[in-house]
């Protein structure tokens, strides 16, 4: 037993789940793909919840200022960050979310930049909205890490026909935190170029110890006036399924492009979702501190075990959130070098999503999602390193 058993249930009962990441694969594959968390329900969301279903609650959200008024109390504890609620939208997710927004404020054909690697729905968004993406990947510093590359999103901002940026803040898949220095910055240069910043904060509640979350709009007047920020209880609670995300601005101008989302938003959100998102913002603090330790331990676990099992797989351990980048071109044979995740379905039956869908700079990568028991991320190890030295000892010459 494990300090954290109680917090996630055993495999057994996990594989009785309905959600995508239970059920997209054969009952032999160990599923660490989809964002979805193996964690038990906070239990003042389960509460929430129950209470619901008990009273057949399940009719429309209600048009009242209960999700506003919570994620304001939340962001102010957890960020210090004050938010209006009346700047405050509801929306089904954050795809809709961003989806919306960018629909108002791009022509088809504008330019929307994104710093691949980075979660592979940004670019499916762009184009639906008949956008062009402009990709500015993250930069490599000499140590390896990887950052945002100011100098090169200044020449995308300057160039014309671009007209927004959509920023992960904290980055899928690397985990990054981004810095008030480099925010600052980003926001300086969006309103030099009159570009809108749309920033992603979907992961931010899951910040992890030694990093320190910066909301996009807290760091000046030039984000305030250019951004939108996109917040989400789905990762933080894992509650992706119920349907409750929202919109926040800060000034006037961002608000008035929000102001004109079809007034039927509203009922396009689920109702539980934003019961469960409302208790989740109240009263879901001391579960989510248990959750940021348990990743914590995670994040380091996988680290020892890849140093032990495989060192040659590259891996950064994220500042936030709960998926591991994985780098993969070190290994020996082909099925390593271009797609790992498909080669390690096949091969060692572990699920892991392919770095291809992150563009050019995906290749010979996977992201894995270590949400889950310490030994599940043990036998997920173990089966990869058994599947390499396999590989390897086929490929090597004789
Ligand atoms: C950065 C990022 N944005 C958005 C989403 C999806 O959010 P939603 O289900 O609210 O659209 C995810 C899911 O993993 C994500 O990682």
């Amino acid at each position: 037993m494990t300090a954290q058993d109680h917090l996630v249930p055993p495999l057994a009962a996990l594989r009785h789940r309905r959600s995508a990441k239970w059920r997209s694969h054969p009952a032999d594959v160990l599923p660490l793909p989809v964002a979805e968390m193996d964690f038990v329900l906070a239990e003042p969301v389960a509460r929430a919840l129950h209470a619901a279903i008990d009273r057949s609650d399940t009719g429309y959200a209600a048009p009242t200022r209960e999700l506003a008024h919570a994620l304001r109390g939340y962001a102010h504890r957890a960020w210090g960050w004050t938010i209006d609620p009346d700047h405050v939208r509801t929306v089904t997710d954050v795809g809709i979310g961003i989806v919306e927004t960018l629909r108002r404020l791009v022509s088809p054909g504008d330019g929307v930049v994104l710093s691949p690697p980075v979660y592979e729905p940004f670019g499916w968004w762009i184009r639906e909205v008949g956008a062009q993406p402009v990709e500015v990947p993250l930069a490599t510093r000499p140590d390896g890490e990887r950052r945002l590359d100011l100098d090169a999103l200044e020449e995308a901002f300057a160039a014309p026909g671009t007209v927004a940026y959509l920023l992960c803040n904290p980055h899928n898949p690397l985990g990054l935190v981004h810095t008030r220095q480099e925010l600052t910055v980003l926001a300086e240069l969006a309103d030099r170029y009159g570009v809108h910043v749309l920033s992603d904060e979907i992961h931010a509640p899951l910040t992890l110890p030694g990093a320190a979350f910066v909301p996009f709009l807290s760091v000046s007047e030039a984000a305030r006036r250019r951004g939108f920020a996109f917040h989400s209880a789905s990762k933080g609670w894992n509650l992706a399924g119920l349907k409750a995300a929202t919109v926040v601005t800060a000034d006037p101008a961002p608000k008035r492009y929000v102001d004109r989302f079809s007034p039927h938003a509203l009922f396009r959100t689920g109702h539980l979702g934003v019961l469960a998102t409302v208790a989740a913002y109240e009263h879901g603090d001391a579960w989510l501190a248990e959750i940021v330790t348990a990743l914590d331990r995670n994040r380091r676990l996988l680290g020892e075990l890849l140093a032990r099992h495989v060192p040659d797989i590259g891996y950064r351990p994220p500042r936030a959130g709960f998926l591991a980048w994985l780098d993969f071109r070190r290994l020996r044979g082909e099925g390593w070098r271009d797609d790992p995740a498909a080669h390690l379905l096949g091969a060692a039956r572990v699920a892991v999503t392919s770095g291809l869908g992150y563009g050019a700079e995906g290749r010979g990568f996977a992201r894995l999602n270590f949400a889950c028991a310490p030994d599940t991320l043990t036998e997920a190890v173990t089966r990869v390193a058994t599947a390499t030295t396999a590989t390897t000892a086929t490929t090597a010459p004789r």
